[in-house]
């Protein structure tokens, strides 16, 4: 195997995404686009406008920027091409199977009905099968919102059983540990829901969150998460446990001052399942190839490295084994075909 990682490697390369925030895909074109389509002011007109407003150094600031551009979101057509932009660049990415975070609490809190958020989404997921991506809905509470709020959410969502796979938690973790939702999440898994939960890059109470999740909530994997390094024993345990870590460089070098580079390689090294995603795409400047590339050219990753964290991630997806094995052999040929 070549050890050069170039841009076209990474795109090839056959991928799961498993953290990316539907969102967090919202480029400035379609954010205008919508706004004038359902005549929301956002006191903005152009794509510098927009541009001008992505200024964060924190989980914190990145948020503050991030809600408020929702408000374009109005109706099921929105949020049906706000997924099928996104799809579309996957498609572009060689993403075969994604499974896409949305948050119906950012989008009913402000009067958008659920039915609408999520019909949007899935009608784009059931339409991405003709571009070769097999895409799946993850339900986040925010946790920033009350356990009642993710107790109305959850009951919403199970109505719509059959078009969500997982649950998890994003949005503002400071003082918000992952067990302020541990009644929804026993729920979720008593209807048969997977569970993901983010621990977020440098938080204050990162490592108590992160074993929270591990030890009590029995989590499947952990989004961000990458702290655990400071921490050898939950290491080993992600590592035995075969637990995802759904790690994003480039969304890391915007809320803290590096891509977390070291502890991805350390990670992959002790054998946890870490893999490389886009998180929120728009505003970090960048796809999933380009995360694998940037990593890959910043830390001097070779191609096995960069094999080994792709099939990571089908491996700590919510597929089955036999699903699993065929998208671990579509890596290989791709590999193979490569190298020639
Ligand atoms: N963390 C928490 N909330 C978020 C994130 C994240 O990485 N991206 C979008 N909402
Ligand atoms: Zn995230």
């Amino acid at each position: 195997m070549s050890s050069i990682v170039t841009p076209e490697f990474t795109r090839g390369l056959p991928k799961a995404e498993l953290h990316l925030h539907i969102k967090g895909t919202l480029e400035p074109e379609l954010k205008l686009k919508l706004a004038k389509r359902n005549n929301v002011d956002i006191g903005q007109e152009t794509i510098e406008d927009v541009q001008k407003t992505y200024d964060y150094h924190d989980l914190a600031s990145f948020l503050a920027v991030y809600y408020p551009a929702m408000n374009v979101l109005q109706t099921e057509e929105d949020f049906y091409d706000l997924a099928w932009a996104y799809l579309t660049k996957a498609a572009a990415n060689n993403v075969r199977h994604v499974e896409i975070f949305f948050d119906p609490q950012a989008h009913t809190s402000r009067g958008i009905p659920f039915e609408t958020v999520i019909n949007g989404l899935y009608r784009a997921t059931v339409d991405a099968r003709a571009l070769n991506v097999d895409a799946h809905l993850i339900m986040c509470f925010l946790r920033d919102f009350s356990k009642e709020s993710a107790r109305l959410t959850l009951q919403e969502g199970l109505k719509y059983r059959d078009k969500i796979i997982g649950v998890g938690l994003d949005s503002d973790e400071h003082n918000n540990p992952p067990l302020k939702f541990a009644r929804q999440f026993e729920d979720a898994a008593a209807a048969g829901l997977h569970l993901t939960t983010h621990c977020d890059i440098d938080q204050k109470d990162s490592i108590e969150h992160i074993r929270q999740a591990l030890e009590i909530m029995e989590v499947e994997r952990l989004d961000h998460g990458t702290n655990i390094v400071e921490d050898p024993d939950l290491v080993e345990l992600v590592a035995k446990r075969q637990i995802g870590l759904t790690s994003c460089p480039l969304s890391n070098g915007f809320v803290s001052p590096e891509m977390k580079g070291e502890e991805i390689i350390s990670l992959l090294k002790a054998g946890a399942k870490i893999s490389i995603n886009s998180d929120d795409p728009a505003y970090f400047k960048g796809y999933i190839s380009d995360n694998y590339y940037a990593l890959a050219q910043k830390y001097q990753l070779s191609q096995e490295q960069i094999v080994q964290l792709a099939k990571n991630s089908f491996e700590s997806s919510w597929i089955s084994q036999k699903q699993k094995e065929l998208y671990l052999a579509e890596i290989d040929s791709y590999v193979a075909k490569f190298s020639k």
